[in-house]
This record gives structure tokens, sequence and C-alpha cells, in this order.
């Protein structure tokens, strides 16, 4: 069956981003000219997801104003000759059918995807984590939709992770399937280093069934006393449902500082307006160094 819809859960507290996060919502920082909520928007939108919801939260109303139409502004700037900034501004507005339910309670994510039961029904969805940008050639979700699809099942995006880092993730049990594609048999959410299953990583992004809703509604809260999404879909991949995908592209976690700052980098070295800047700016830093 085709993946039409996505959940994007924002609903967190972005607690490793404070104080900036206290009243922006983490997801609608800047990356360079366009809020990180955007660039996720933008990669279910090129994988031909039409309908999205936004699992929010009442400190967040930021998102749903930022795409949403803004007549005032957009007279203001049409009076002005200003064609290409009215243009950025109503294409957000325009990006996707967008939906909105919040969380009410901050439960964890498992909870929040729970929350997405009445839109999404009784059809398999896209999930991408609010703070994971990718950068690819094909767009990620697209690159595990395509897997979802091929073997009928669930599926997770995957790539390995040192073990420095390893701990900070939920990890899979697999065996390969086919060249960038796994059976997963088993999952771990944040393992310890010396328990973990491999290094293979689950990276922000997911394709779910709808028999996830079932194993969500009735879960126990697991790591950090938070009803976690990993131990809902271990239940699933343990029954032999889910496959992984080592997918082709960059992740840059903006949820924390250094990932957010190694994004802004990166794609302001890309952007027409500041990438030569950028570079000359950078040589200069580098050699004072
Ligand atoms: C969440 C998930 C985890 C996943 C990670 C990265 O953790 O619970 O399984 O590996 O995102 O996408 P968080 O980073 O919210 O603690």
């Amino acid at each position: 069956m085709k993946v039409r819809k996505a959940v994007i859960p924002a609903a967190g507290l972005g607690t490793r981003m404070l104080p900036a996060t206290k009243t922006v919502p983490k997801e609608m920082l800047p990356m360079v000219d366009k809020p990180v909520l955007q660039y996720i928007i933008e990669e279910a939108v090129a994988a031909g997801i039409e309908d999205i919801l936004i699992v929010t939260n009442r400190a967040k109303s930021a998102m749903d104003d930022y795409f949403d139409y803004y007549p005032e502004l957009e007279h203001r700037l049409e009076a002005a000759g200003k064609e290409k900034e009215l243009e950025a501004v109503k294409q957000a507005a325009d990006l996707a059918n967008i939906f909105y339910v919040r969380q009410k309670e901050t439960k964890g994510l498992g909870h929040a995807i729970w929350r997405s039961k009445r839109f999404v029904g009784d059809e398999p969805f896209a999930v991408l984590l609010g703070d994971d940008i990718m950068r690819s050639k094909t767009p990620v979700i697209g690159q595990i939709i395509a897997q979802a699809e091929r073997y009928d099942s669930s599926a997770v995006g995957v790539q390995q992770v040192s073990d420095e880092v390893v701990s900070k993730y939920g990890v899979i049990k697999a065996e390969p399937l086919d060249e960038r594609v796994f059976a997963v048999r088993d999952m771990q959410e944040k393992p310890a280093l010396a328990e973990k299953f491999s290094n293979y990583a689950i990276l922000g992004r997911y394709v779910l069934r709808p028999e996830i809703f079932d194993i969500l509604e009735n879960q126990a809260p697991g790591y950090g006393g938070e009803v976690q999404l990993t131990d809902g879909l271990k239940k699933l991949s343990v029954q032999g449902k889910m496959v992984a995908v080592d997918f082709e592209g960059k992740r840059y976690d903006t949820g924390n500082l250094k990932g957010f700052l190694e994004a802004t980098i990166d794609f302001s070295l890309e952007h027409p307006e500041t990438g030569e800047w950028l570079k000359e700016f950078l040589k200069e830093k580098a050699a004072a160094l």
C-alpha cells in the first residue's frame, strides 16, 4: 500500500538547546534562512507525501503560524516590490496539507506517535523526527518508503555510528536481506556500550504500519521513564515485521549545539548568498587560530 501520510513529532521540550529554546521551538530555529522544520517538511514532500501531521504542544504555536498565510506581511512585501521575499513567505504556507495535534502531556516519542492514530487511520505512514535534517540525492524518507513498500513491512532508516555515540540511539539486531537492506530481529533503546546489538543506529526516519498504534496504546514507559517508540518497534521486529535501510545521505542532528552548528556551516557554504563569503571568512579564521 502506498505511503501518503507523514507524522512529524515536534512536542519535545528542547532541553539540549536551552536557553534558546525556552520560548522558540527548537524546530523553528533558523538553519541559514529557513526554520529547521521546513527542511523536514520539504524532504517529505519531495518523497511524494501529501498530508503531514505535526505533533505539537502548548508552547509551540509558532510552528502552525509559520505554515499559514500572513496577509498583512504579504501585502506589505507586495507593495514594496519585494517579490523574492513574498514568494518565499507564501511558499512555506503552500508546501503541503499540514495538520496539527497536541501531545498534551510530555510522555515520550512513542506517546507522541500514538497521538497521530486518528490522523493516520488504517494505512502505513512515514515518521520524520523534527530535529534530524538529511542531505541526500534521493530523499531519505523516500528510500525508506521504497523498501517498506517492497517488503510490505515497517521500516527504519539506519546508519553505522561509532562506539562513542551508539548509546545515544535506538539500535538494531539485523541480518542482511539485500544491498543496504536488513531484516530486523530485535531492537533496543539507548543500550549500554557492552550490551549493544550492533553499531547500526536508527536515525530519525521510519515507515510504520498501523498495528503500531495498538502496541503503543498499552505500552509501559521505558528508558528515561518515557513511552519509547523503539520499545514498540521491538515488538514488530521480533515478529519479523521490520526491515532496516542503510540509507544514502548525511544526517545532521540539529537538536544539539554541535550538530546545529555543523549543519549551519555546511548549509551556509552551499548557499548562493553566503557560500563564497563564508569560505573566505573561515580561511581567515583558520589562519589566525
Ligand atoms: C530518538 C529515538 C532513538 C533514535 C534517535 C535519533 O532519541 O528514541 O531511537 O535513535 O531519536 O533519531 P532522542 O534523540 O529523541 O533521544
